[in-house]
């Protein structure tokens, strides 16, 4: 693989490839860390004198238009933090955007419109998605892969395009990569991670893997209510994936014979409705009412987790312990958060959702030992996968 800071692009213009895909409410940018961390990437391209061709995706808009999920906001808060123009005329593919292309001088920057308006790019039909890929490597001279978190994606503008393009990884993704290896390969124990999120199922590939390689698995959020259901208890009316409760009842069995400290919260915060104003009260787990519906783990629970991540030298964290956008039902998250901050070895926060809760709780990334941008990503990588973008790249 070629690195991009060896990469000869003065006078090309490069096709790169960033994860902009940045949460907007009523077209505001709610944190745009990813805008932040694909800044050097461009910024060293630009130095170098090349002219680059973004392309990102917003949401997933199913290959059609959808002005709710354009990138013009994106194209804005960009030529802010660079401090130059950057052109976005609204296409992802076409004539304008061939003539835009071919106009770029060296050191500017052209937008295209979210790559997922085109149904191609995320084509399961493998001879669509290198049609599309033909048309965007007509842009460009030269690809970099810088989009870490949609690399997991055998999508166009990520497996198919790399392929055509003499190309390389961005710094984004090689830091990223870097500091995974340190997760996956001979980490410093005791290595402890902290899950939470809503379903099990959407992480069970990466919880039957880490039971292989972790000595901490403590688990929060609302996946928190189908390893309770599976002990017997009841959980109210809080959500529940009750096809999983026999395999969670595995993933317990099986942490309990590999020797590795499952830790699972004590006491919940529960409220009738899932509501900001809903009526907070701090139950047991075992007390759990059956018309109220647990929304955070309880300050007892998250002490417990606080002690164990202190105690690690490596710790990963990916999903938020409560309804974090919702101050009544914070805590939990904050004060997880807060020992991440505490650890004195590698601490990762993984994943958009984590890393936009603990920047909407007020810590600074320098807090940290790392962000990374990817969730799905992140995980994939953990759970030992092949990840298409980086295959594509020859990581
Ligand atoms: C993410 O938000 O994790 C990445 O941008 C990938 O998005 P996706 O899950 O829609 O592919």
């Amino acid at each position: 693989m070629s690195d991009v800071v060896d990469l000869d692009v003065a006078g090309k213009r490069v096709f790169l490839r960033c994860d902009l895909n940045v949460p907007l409410k009523d077209g505001v940018i709610k944190d745009d860390g990813r805008i932040k961390a694909s800044l050097p990437t461009i910024q060293l391209l630009l130095s170098k004198g090349a002219s680059l061709v973004i392309a990102a995706h917003l949401g997933r808009p199913k290959g059609e238009a959808k002005p709710e999920l354009s990138l013009a906001p994106v194209a804005m808060r960009l030529s802010e933090l660079l401090g130059q123009s950057v052109e976005f005329n609204g296409q992802v593919v076409g004539e304008t955007v061939s003539q835009a292309a071919e106009s770029l001088k060296p050191g500017h920057i052209l937008l295209l419109e979210n790559i997922r308006f085109n149904a191609a790019e995320t084509s399961k039909d493998e001879a669509e998605r290198q049609g599309f890929a033909k048309e965007l490597a007509a842009l460009a001279d030269v690809y970099v892969g810088d989009g870490f978190g949609a690399v997991h994606r055998k999508h166009a503008s990520v497996y198919d395009l790399p392929q055509l393009l003499p190309h390389a990884a961005g710094l984004l993704v090689a830091a990223e990569v870097q500091v995974l290896k340190k997760l996956t390969q001979n980490p410093t124990r005791p290595y402890g991670v902290v899950l939470g999120g809503a379903k099990v199922s959407d992480k069970l590939g990466v919880i039957e893997n880490l039971l292989t390689k972790v000595d901490v698995l403590a688990i929060g959020g609302g996946m928190v209510f189908t390893f309770l259901a599976a002990q017997g208890k009841q959980i109210g009316t809080s959500l529940v994936e009750t096809e999983m409760i026999d395999v969670v009842k595995e993933i317990i069995a099986s942490a309990q014979s590999k020797g590795v400290t499952l830790v699972l919260p004590t006491d919940i915060v529960v409220a009738p409705a899932f509501a900001a104003d809903s009526p907070p009260t701090l139950v047991g787990v075992d007390a759990i009412p059956a018309d109220q519906m647990g929304l955070d783990i309880g300050p007892d629970s998250a002490n417990a987790f606080a002690r164990e991540i202190e105690k690690c030298a490596t710790v990963f964290w990916n999903g938020p312990m409560g309804v974090f956008e919702f101050p009544n039902f914070a805590a939990g998250t904050k004060i997880v958060a807060t020992a991440l901050t505490q650890v004195s070895g590698i601490s990762v926060v993984g994943g958009g959702d984590s890393a936009a809760a603990v920047r909407a709780l007020g810590f600074a990334d320098s807090d940290f030992g790392y962000i990374s941008t990817g969730g799905g990503a992140s995980l994939e990588y953990l759970e030992g996968k092949e990840l298409p973008g980086l295959q594509a790249l020859g990581m």
